[in-house]
Formats: C-alpha cells, sequence, structure tokens
C-alpha cells in the first residue's frame, strides 16, 4: 500500500477538549502536544515524507494573552524536550510562516534546531507558525515582482514557504469544523480534506491510519480507470 508523500493537519478542538474536561483551554492545547508526538511517529511508519502541522495562524494573535503566552511556552518546551528525540529519528524541522513576531528565545530556538536537523532524512516536520495562506501568496507574487519574473504558477509555488514540498495529497481538520481557516489555500488546490469530528486530543493513531489506508485504496482505485 503506498502512502501519500505529505500530509497537513489542522490540529482543531485542543480549547474545548480542556474546557470539556473541566479544565482550562491551556490545558487542552497540552494534551494536543501529546498526540502530535504519537502523529510524528507513526508518519515515520506509513513512510510519510512531509508531516506539516499548523500550530498558531495569524489570526491567533487574537486570543487572549495568557492563550498566546503558554501556546509560545509550549512550542518552546516542545523544542528543549524533544530535539534529541528528533534527531534520533531522523526527522527534519521546518517552521514556515512569519517568525518576526515571536519572543528571540523561540527564534533562535528553532533556527539552532532546523540547523541540527537539516541532514536528517527520514520526514520533514514542517510547523506552521504565525502562518496565513493569503499572507504567503502576497509576499510571494511580492517577490515575484521584484526579481521582475513572471508572475505565473510555477513561480508562485516557488516562493510560498513551502518551496521545493511537495502540495499535500491529504488534509486533515480534526475538531468537527468544516473549513480551511487560510491554511494551504494554494497548495491544497486539489488535496484530499478530511473533516474530523473528534477534537485534536482525542484523534489518535487507529484515526490517523484509517484516513492514510482508505486514502491509499482510493488512489488505486483512480490509478486503475484512469
Ligand atoms: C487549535 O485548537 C489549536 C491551536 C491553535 C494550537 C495547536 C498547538 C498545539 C497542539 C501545541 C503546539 C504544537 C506543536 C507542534 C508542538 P483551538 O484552541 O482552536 O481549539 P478550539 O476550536 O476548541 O478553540
Amino acid at each position: 500500500m503506498s502512502s501519500p508523500k505529505h500530509v497537513a493537519i489542522i490540529m482543531d478542538g485542543n480549547g474545548r477538549w480542556g474546557i470539556k474536561k473541566k479544565k482550562s483551554r491551556n490545558f487542552g492545547h497540552k494534551q494536543g502536544v501529546k498526540v502530535v508526538e504519537k502523529i510524528i511517529s507513526e508518519s515515520i511508519k506509513k513512510k510519510i515524507n512531509y508531516l506539516t502541522l499548523f500550530a498558531f495562524s495569524t489570526e491567533n494573535w487574537k486570543r487572549p494573552k495568557k492563550e498566546i503566552n503558554f501556546l509560545i511556552y509550549l512550542l518552546e518546551r516542545y523544542v528543549d524536550k524533544e530535539l534529541n528525540k528528533l534527531i534520533e529519528k531522523k526527522v527534519r524541522l521546518k517552521i514556515i510562516g512569519n517568525l518576526n513576531k515571536f519572543p528571540t528565545s523561540l527564534k533562535r530556538k528553532l533556527k539552532k534546531s532546523e540547523q541540527m536537523t537539516k541532514n536528517n532524512n527520514k520526514i520533514q516536520l514542517n510547523i506552521a507558525l504565525n502562518y496565513g495562506s493569503k499572507e504567503e501568496i502576497v509576499k510571494s507574487v511580492k517577490k515575484i515582482n521584484k526579481l521582475s519574473l513572471p508572475i505565473n504558477s510555477k513561480n508562485i509555488s516557488k516562493y510560498l514557504y513551502t518551496s521545493n514540498i511537495p502540495d499535500p495529497e491529504i488534509l486533515i481538520r480534526t475538531g468537527n469544523r468544516y473549513r480551511l481557516s487560510n491554511f494551504l489555500l494554494w497548495q491544497a488546490s486539489y488535496t484530499e480534506i478530511f473533516f474530523i469530528k473528534k477534537l485534536w486530543p482525542d484523534f489518535n493513531k487507529k484515526d490517523f491510519n484509517k484516513i492514510i489506508s482508505y486514502f491509499s485504496k482510493v488512489r488505486r482505485n483512480f490509478g486503475g480507470i484512469r
């Protein structure tokens, strides 16, 4: 069974999960990180080449300061705690998005982690941070214009954050919401989208594998009648 090369995920529902458990939204985010770790391992097992996770959108700055700070803390802690494991697992880390607005300590850690993992080849983990698809497309067009290149689809793709990364075959959104929320709008033009009712902290390996194997079967059928 052939796996997709690139899977992208909108990990929605952490806040609601925390509240449902009669705890805080931040409790939900903390639980969400545990699921991230499991899905990375599963993606490696499935020989997926690229996994893109939407961790912080350009719109997330509208959230209460306490929640923003906690998300930043979680990311920083994730890098501190997990970098060695990522190296062991031969994960190459790449951040997509505009890091300018984040604290210098986090920016430094992320840059260092990208540098330290750049030759790893088991999987590329793209973490989307302060990422917004519309901003990404505008930036790309501006860059093309500055270089006096023709504005065409090939060049727009080339100057996105995801330059050199194949478009995702699968995009998963948990949390029972049926929208793309400014995530990979350009890259997902032909992507199979799976909207999952479960909240992200409840999403598990079995759910993930079901999607991967369903997709692989559909693809095989398409191959037969093409
Ligand atoms: C969406 O849930 C989730 C986020 C905005 C943050 C996702 C971040 C993590 C899982 C932690 C950090 C990630 C990594 C890669 C270490 P929501 O808060 O919008 O949920 P809601 O719809 O219930 O409010």
